[in-house]
């Protein structure tokens, strides 16, 4: 490991668990100091003491629910106060709802996943901006193979995740010129709660989850810090030349048509 994040600071939300536990500890290796939002304070808390105890880095817990945006607005506002500046925002936060025919999902539904999913990384990046715009820092949105590949019974998910690669492609031409770089990650299968859980709500869970994993032509899910490390190179000067992308981590699941 290098020192590649040393004194700048990330802000990850949905850091608690998952793959934003997975980017929380890759930054903190490289010396990162990392702001982890999330609504589970006991995860979220947990995760600040074993990054504080490994190092090089430092992290901080902040309770936010990325749905509602005066608390979005409040935290970022903490953080910059607390760490001195902002260099790069993740919005990982999201939600994966059970898989509900097309013709049953209400339109509240629609909208609460929206909240989560799509307000609050349009609502955290209108308020790291003005902090990103001094660092010349980077956003980085969270979004899914599904948001290119559609995903069965699955239309609130998928548009919420389509939507979040649309605000980065958007994104990116309007900051451009401020030095500010917005790219999106679109993962397959990573091996997370939300994953388990998904399958902890079938039949056969084991045999899901294997399923899952042979999509991927490494006949595995992907790890969080899989993840991780590429939101750490598109955070650092290693991806200077790359805006507006939506970094397909997939290991292969989209190949062999
Ligand atoms: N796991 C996968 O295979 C996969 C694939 C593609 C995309 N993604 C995306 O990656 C992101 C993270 O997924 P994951 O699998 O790590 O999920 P996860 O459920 O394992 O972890 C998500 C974290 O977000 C937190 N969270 C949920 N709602 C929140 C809210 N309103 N405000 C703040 N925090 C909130 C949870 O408490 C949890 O700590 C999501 O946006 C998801 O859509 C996941």
């Amino acid at each position: 490991m290098g020192m590649r994040f040393k004194d700048r600071v990330v802000i990850v939300t949905g850091a608690a668990k998952g793959i934003g536990a997975g980017c929380a500890r890759v930054f903190c290796q490289e010396g990162g100091l990392v702001a982890v939002l999330d609504v589970d304070d006991t995860a979220g808390k947990s995760l600040v003491e074993e990054l504080s105890t490994a190092g090089p880095g430092r992290a901080a817990f902040w309770k936010c629910d990325v749905s509602d945006d005066h608390r979005i607005a409040e935290t970022i506002a903490d953080v910059a106060r607390e760490f001195g500046r902002i260099d790069c925002l993740i919005n990982n936060a999201g939600v994966h709802p059970p898989a509900t025919p097309f013709e049953e999902t209400s339109l509240d539904d629609l909208e609460s996943l929206f909240r989560i999913n799509f307000f609050g990384a349009f609502a955290a990046a209108q308020c790291a901006l003005p902090h990103l715009k001094q660092t010349r820092g980077t956003i980085i949105n969270m979004s899914s193979m599904t948001a290119v590949l559609g995903q069965d019974q699955s239309a609130a998910y998928s548009s919420s995740k389509g939507a979040q690669l649309s605000l980065t492609k958007a994104l990116a031409v309007e900051l451009g010129r401020e030095g500010v770089r917005v790219n999106a990650v679109l993962p397959s299968n990573v091996d997370t709660p939300l994953m388990r859980d998904w399958a902890a709500t079938l039949d056969d869970p084991e045999s899901a989850l294997q399923r899952v994993a042979d999509l991927q032509v490494f006949g595995r899910m992907a790890q969080p810090e899989e993840i991780g490390r590429v939101c750490l190179f598109l955070a650092t000067e290693d991806s200077s030349f790359v805006t507006g992308q939506g970094i397909e981590v997939e290991g292969g699941a989209s190949l062999d048509y």
